[in-house]
């Protein structure tokens, strides 16, 4: 490993934290520097698979002076504390979306992010998706000239678990998110939301308070208008898609299937191979090119986006969704 790499340390050893590691050992230009989770075991496993140090105490990596960059895929409680620890130590930092639950925890380090002498940037893989990243270069190179109307599809092919949903924020502040962000590349800030919500198919959903079934409508202070349609469970897996519609056209990023080859018989026309499982392999190579982009944002001393704001207007319009759903109001969003 050369001294030169970027040295990266990992915080999280989970699912998240995983797919980081790996991105980080296949990057040219960079280097996992040590790895730290809450349990010894998840650690000591991930960092075994790369020959690397391990920790369970966070702080050796603000004070080892070993750390360039950290990257944050620990629960989200944990997010602002580590952000700003980082941005006292000097250390670039990639966190994971959202940046809390709680947008007055959120901004309380807004100022001291936005002073900040390194990069801190929110993990929003998805603008770095080739098709959602492809429409959306399409739409401002001005193929489908003014853009009228986007739509979002955001399915989970299975719910994740009750004590998930219990701590998780909510459909729209864990879920929803990722496509607020999507709207906000597109369109920019958001003026108002409108949100329909159901929870009559995953049981653990309605006992816990939260919906499974979503349909926000937003409008941008520009005026366009954006759908985002958001389930926990879709039975035929994976469904995530993009449609920008606009005066002179229409651009739609579909969703992945492992080959390429349809398949006609007796049974059906036109079928093809099943959707990509999950986000961690629909969005393998988004996970990848945002790594990619951070390293190259540290080097050529440019912010990389999305930025800590980015991830606090998300997290506001999680927060105007959350509340239209529950008043039948549309909510107006202070930007
Ligand atoms: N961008 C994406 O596609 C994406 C996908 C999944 C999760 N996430 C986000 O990543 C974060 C982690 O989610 P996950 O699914 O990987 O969770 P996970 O539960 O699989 O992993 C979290 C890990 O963090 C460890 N941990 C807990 N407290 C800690 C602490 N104080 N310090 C260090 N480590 C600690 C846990 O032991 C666990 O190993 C969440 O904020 C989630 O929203 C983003």
């Amino acid at each position: 490993m050369s001294s030169k790499n970027l040295r990266i340390g990992i915080i999280g050893a989970g699912r998240i934290g995983i797919v980081h590691s790996g991105s980080v050992a296949d990057t040219p230009g960079a280097e996992i520097a040590i790895i730290a989770d809450a349990v010894e075991e998840s650690a000591a496993k991930l960092a075994g698979q790369y020959g690397v140090k391990h920790t369970t105490d966070v702080s050796e990596i603000f004070k080892s002076g070993d750390v360039d960059a950290i990257i944050v895929g620990s629960p989200t409680p944990t997010h602002v504390d580590l952000i700003s620890r980082a941005v006292d130590a000097g250390i670039h930092v990639m966190c994971e979306k959202p940046v809390d639950l709680d947008i007055n925890n959120a901004l309380t380090i807004k100022e001291k992010v936005a002073n900040a002498k390194t990069n801190v940037s929110i993990a929003f893989n998805r603008r770095f998706d080739p098709n959602f990243a492809a429409v959306h270069a399409r739409y401002k190179a001005g193929e489908i000239g003014r853009l009228q109307q986007l739509v979002l599809t955001s399915r989970d092919p299975a719910p994740p678990p009750r004590a998930y949903i219990a701590v998780s924020g909510g459909i729209f502040r864990d879920q929803a998110i990722h496509d607020f962000d999507i709207a906000r590349f597109f369109v920019g800030d958001i003026a108002e939301v409108s949100t329909f919500a159901s929870n009559e198919v995953v049981a653990d959903a309605k006992a816990e308070g939260d919906f499974d079934t979503a349909i926000t409508n937003l409008r941008s202070v520009n005026g366009e208008l954006v759908t985002i349609i958001n389930t926990r469970y879709a039975s035929y897996g994976y469904d995530q898609r993009v449609e920008a519609f606009g005066e002179k056209g229409m651009l739609i990023g579909n969703n992945l299937t492992s080959t390429m080859v349809t398949s006609f018989n007796a049974n059906g026309a036109d079928q093809r191979d099943a959707y990509m499982p999950f986000f961690l392999e629909r969005y393998a190579a988004s996970y990848r090119k945002e790594l990619q982009l951070f390293i190259e944002s540290i080097q050529t001393g440019k912010q990389l986006n999305p930025t800590y704001e980015d991830g606090c207007k998300a997290l506001i319009i999680a927060d105007a969704a959350t509340e239209s759903a529950k008043s039948g109001q549309v909510v107006k969003v202070k930007n």
